[in-house]
């Protein structure tokens, strides 16, 4: 594809990268990040609009709302900027300033909640505060990535088919879990394939989506405080968690060999790498996906005053990724 007039008609979805050479392990990484929004996520906001114009719901008058960690915001803002509705972020604290920027630049609103509800749970407040916009207005429109059924479709329609063409012999499938959209797609696709997949669920410590009491976690897009109501377990054959210490290692190891990828794909990697260490992988075949890019986390993961303040200043002193310097 040469030529688009819609920036969400582009999308590079044929790129992997072996990372074996890098981290000593055989690991091919799907890499989400190569259209207009930076991430995985346009397919989940394209997915959810077109399913949303189709059914009437979303008019020129509407206003869009939604909860975002930054990458659906930044993709429903590279949408609304083609349309005639516009846009509201409901974001927090935790939110990349550049995802931020990026979706104001795009011209859309971002409002920032700044005081979770008790226990830490920054989601439930994002969500109230969007339910409340949308009781004061009937022009907003709220299409819910966390229940919306578009959101894991689009990755059955599309993340999942373009993995199976270019490993027909694929054993493993490493897929991190935020509103488990990615997940649920894929691990539906590849229950109805002709080959047996292992479906390994990557969330990070502090995450409460499979179960567990939620706690610290700093790096946006994975994990939840809740229970994500799209995760059906039937599907999800193991789970790992990712402690952020090791998912930022993994992050430095990659961009080490100019690999800039963001903070959820540290994670994806350093669980699947803790994964592999522990199987015997003579002949495997095992792919994970990157949801975006490292540019967005500039002033987090690749910022040595916020990991020290976070994480301590030897968190990137000793590599405990694959024990191989
Ligand atoms: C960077 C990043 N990684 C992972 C995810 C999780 O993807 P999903 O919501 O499909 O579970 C997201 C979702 O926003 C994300 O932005």
């Amino acid at each position: 594809m040469g030529v688009v007039s819609v920036p969400q008609d582009f999308n590079e979805e044929e790129l992997f990268v072996d990372v074996r050479p890098i981290l000593g392990r055989p690991l091919f990484l799907k890499c989400e990040g190569f259209n207009f929004a930076g991430s995985i996520k346009l397919k989940a906001a394209t997915a959810m609009v077109r399913a949303a114009e189709r059914d009437g719901v979303l008019t020129p008058r509407s206003v869009l709302v939604e909860s975002s960690s930054g990458n659906l915001g930044v993709a429903l803002s590279v949408i609304a900027a083609t349309a005639a509705y516009r846009f509201l972020c409901v974001t927090d604290s935790r939110c990349n300033l550049s995802a931020r920027r990026l979706m104001e630049a795009l011209g859309s609103q971002v409002h920032v909640i700044t005081k979770p509800k008790p226990g830490g749970d920054f989601l439930g407040a994002r969500i109230d505060h969007v339910r409340a916009l949308c009781a004061s207005d009937d022009r907003y429109v709220w299409l819910d990535q966390y229940t919306n059924p578009e959101n894991w479709r689009a990755h059955c329609r599309t993340t999942a088919p373009a993995i199976a063409r270019q490993f027909p012999r694929l054993d493993v499938l490493f897929v991190g879990a935020g509103t488990t959209g990615t997940l649920m797609g894929c691990a539906r696709y590849f229950r109805a394939w002709h080959r047996r997949v292992r479906v390994v669920a990557v969330d990070s410590v502090g995450s409460a989506i499979f179960g567990g009491a939620p706690g610290r976690r700093m790096i946006p897009g994975l994990g939840a405080s809740v229970r994500p109501p799209l995760l059906d377990e039937f599907y999800v054959d193991e789970v790992v968690r990712a402690d952020e210490a090791d998912a930022i290692r993994a992050c430095h190891r990659l961009a080490s060999s100019g690999f800039l990828f963001g903070g959820s794909t540290g994670s994806v990697v350093s669980g699947a790498m803790d994964w592999l260490s522990r199987h015997d992988t003579r002949g495997l075949t095992a792919v994970a996906i990157a949801p975006d890019l490292g540019e967005r986390y500039l002033d987090t993961v690749y910022q040595s005053n916020w990991l020290h303040d976070l994480y301590g200043p030897a968190v990137l002193g000793s590599d405990a990724l694959t024990g191989v310097q």
